[in-house]
C-alpha cells in the first residue's frame, strides 16, 4: 500500500458494518431479525421512547445489573453512532408476526380451573395494589390495609399501559412493549398463561364479562382478540381505514356499560367500536365482534370516557378537543382547551349538583375543569407546572396532581374539588420526581410514586396529608388498586 494510502486509512478507519457487528455481537440475545429473545426487541418502534443520548449510553456502557454489557471496548464514538443509526432504521426485510408465530409463542402455565379459587394470603383481595416497577421490570403486590408488600415478581420487559383486572379481581392482564400478553392469577400469586401477540404493542383491555382480552398493536398494525381463559387467539383484525390506509393502534378500552371495546387509532380519523356482548347500546345481535367504524374529522388519540360511556372526550395531536356522542357516532361539541390537554388522565365528580370532568395539561401548568352537560370550561386551576396525572376518590374532597414536566416535579398539589383551589402540597422526596396517585379502596390513604431508581411508594393519610408509610421500589411508574379499577371509580382512569 502506498504510504499516503496507509496514512489515510489510519486517519479514517473503515465505517462500521453495523449489520455484521450486530450479527456477531448482539443477535444471540436480541434475535437475528431484531425481534428479541433473551434481550428485548430492537426495532425502530421498540426504541421510540429511548432518547438519542440514552441509546448511545446503553450501547457504550450497557445496563448495570443486567445481561446487557457495554461495547465501549469494541466501538469508538463514531462506531456507537453508526450502530445506533442502524438500530433506528427499519430492517431491510419488513418484520412479520404471523398467526403461526403467535400460536407457537403461547404458554399455559396453569390451565383454567387447575388452581384453588381462593386467595393464598389473608389480605383483602379487593384492596390489593399492583405496582409496576419499570426500573428492573418487576411488579409488586401490596396489601392496601397494612400498606405492606406481600409479593414481587418479574414482568416481561417494559410493560405498556396499565394492567387490567378481571371483574372479580382474581386475574390481572399485562401487555408489554414487545407484544407479550401475560395473565396473572392474583389469588394464587402465579402466572397463568402468556402469548406474544405482536412485535410492538400499546395496551390491552379486558371485557367486563371476563371472557375476552383485546390487544392493540403498532407492529404489525393489528388488533388481537384472545380468549381470556387461556389466551388462545380468537381473531386478528387488520387495522385499515375506509380508504385502505393501515393504522397503528393508540389504545384499546373496555366500555363496560356498552359491552364493547373501543379502539383509538393513531394514523386514521376513525374510532372503532367492537361489541362483545348483547347490551342494548351495542350493535344489533349477530354483529358481535364486527367493528363499527365512527368517522372523525381528524385523528384523535387521547381519550376520556364519561362514566356511562355515552361520550368520548378526545384530543388531537395539536391539542384540539372535541366530544363524540357514541350512540350517534358523531361530534356533538368542541372543547375550549389550550396547550396539550391530557384527557386520558381525566377524572369526574359531582360539584354543586353538576357532573364535572378535570384533566391535567402536558404543556401548561393548569387543570381544566369542564361541565359534562354544557361542555363549557368552568375553571382553569393554575398549578406548579405541566403535569401528567390527576387522581381522586369518591370518599375524599381532594384531587391530587403532579408537575412532572416542570422544575417542581418533586411536589404534588392537592386541589379542593368544591372550591377548585389548590389547598395544600406534599413533597415526598425533595428533588425527586413524584407523580401518579392512587387511593386505597376506602379512599383513606393516597399512594404516591417517587418515580426513580431507588424510588418508593409513599402513602399519605388522605385527610391529614401526613406520611404513614414508605416502601422502597425500583422506579414505580404506576399503581393500580383492584377495587377502584374493577368498580370503575370516577377518581381514576379505567
Ligand atoms: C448477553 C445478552 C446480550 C447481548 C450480547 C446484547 N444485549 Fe442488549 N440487552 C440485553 C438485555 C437483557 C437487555 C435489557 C436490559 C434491561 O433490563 O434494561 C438489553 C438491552 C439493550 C438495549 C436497550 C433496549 C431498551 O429498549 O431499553 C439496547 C439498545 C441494546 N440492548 C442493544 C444491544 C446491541 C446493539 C448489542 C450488540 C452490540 C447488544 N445489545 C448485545 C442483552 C444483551
Amino acid at each position: 500500500m502506498p504510504r499516503a494510502a496507509v496514512a489515510a486509512a489510519q486517519e479514517t478507519p473503515a465505517p462500521l458494518d453495523a449489520a455484521a457487528f450486530y450479527g456477531q455481537h448482539c443477535a444471540a440475545c436480541h434475535g437475528a431479525a431484531r425481534l428479541g429473545g433473551m434481550g428485548p426487541a430492537l426495532l425502530p418502534e421498540s426504541l421510540e421512547r429511548l432518547r438519542p443520548q440514552e441509546l448511545a449510553a446503553v450501547l457504550r456502557d450497557g445496563r448495570p445489573a443486567t445481561q446487557m454489557a457495554g461495547f465501549a471496548g469494541q466501538l469508538d464514538a463514531a462506531g456507537i453512532d453508526a450502530l445506533a443509526a442502524w438500530l433506528r432504521a427499519a430492517p431491510a426485510a419488513a418484520p412479520d408476526w404471523s398467526a403461526a408465530d403467535m400460536a407457537a409463542s403461547r404458554i399455559v402455565y396453569h390451565p383454567a380451573g387447575s388452581l384453588p379459587a381462593r386467595p393464598v394470603f389473608s389480605a383483602d383481595p379487593a384492596n390489593l395494589f399492583l405496582v409496576v416497577e419499570a426500573g428492573s421490570h418487576h411488579v409488586s403486590v401490596l396489601d392496601g390495609d397494612k400498606l405492606e408488600r406481600i409479593y414481587r415478581f418479574r414482568s416481561r420487559f417494559a410493560l405498556h399501559g396499565g394492567p387490567k383486572f378481571s371483574h372479580d379481581g382474581r386475574y390481572v392482564f399485562f401487555a408489554s412493549r414487545d407484544g407479550w400478553v401475560s395473565k396473572f392469577d392474583l389469588w394464587n400469586l402465579t402466572l397463568a398463561a402468556e402469548i406474544r401477540v405482536g412485535l410492538n404493542t400499546r395496551n390491552l383491555a379486558v371485557s367486563d364479562d371476563g371472557k375476552w382480552v383485546l390487544a392493540g398493536n403498532t407492529l404489525p398494525q393489528t388488533l388481537v382478540l384472545l380468549h381470556a381463559e387461556d389466551l388462545a387467539p380468537a381473531r386478528v383484525y387488520d387495522v385499515r381505514g375506509a380508504d385502505g390506509t393501515a393504522s397503528r393502534v393508540s389504545a384499546v378500552y373496555d366500555a363496560a356499560p356498552r359491552a364493547s371495546f373501543i379502539v383509538a387509532l393513531r394514523d386514521i380519523p376513525e374510532v372503532w367500536e367492537i361489541p362483545y356482548g348483547a347490551a342494548p347500546a351495542a350493535a344489533p345481535p349477530g354483529r358481535a365482534f364486527t367493528p363499527r367504524v365512527i368517522a372523525l374529522g381528524e385523528v384523535l388519540d387521547d381519550f376520556f370516557f364519561d362514566q356511562r360511556y355515552l361520550h368520548i372526550l378526545g384530543a388531537s395531536r395539536n391539542g384540539h378537543g372535541q366530544v363524540i356522542d357514541l350512540a350517534q357516532g358523531r361530534k356533538v361539541a368542541d372543547l375550549a382547551l389550550s396547550g396539550m390537554p391530557h384527557l386520558g388522565s381525566g377524572i369526574t365528580w359531582v360539584r354543586r349538583g353538576r357532573e364535572v370532568m378535570a384533566s391535567p395539561n402536558l404543556k401548561q401548568g393548569r387543570i381544566s375543569v369542564i361541565d359534562m352537560q354544557s361542555w363549557q370550561t368552568v375553571a382553569e386551576i393554575a398549578t406548579n407546572g405541566p403535569g401528567f396525572f390527576l387522581r381522586s376518590h369518591e370518599n375524599t374532597p381532594y384531587a391530587w396532581t403532579d408537575a412532572m414536566m416542570s422544575p417542581r416535579r418533586d411536589t404534588l398539589q392537592v386541589i379542593d374539588k368544591d372550591s377548585l383551589r389548590v389547598v395544600a402540597s406534599v413533597t415526598p422526596s425533595p428533588g425527586r420526581t413524584a407523580a401518579h396517585v392512587e387511593f386505597t379502596r376506602d379512599g383513606r390513604y393516597a399512594l404516591v410514586s417517587v418515580m426513580e431508581q431507588d424510588g418508593a411508594i409513599v402513602a399519605y393519610d388522605a385527610a391529614t396529608l401526613r406520611e404513614v408509610a414508605r416502601i422502597p421500589m425500583d422506579k414505580p411508574v404506576g399503581k393500580y388498586n383492584v377495587f377502584n379499577k374493577t368498580t370503575r371509580s370516577s377518581g381514576t382512569s379505567h
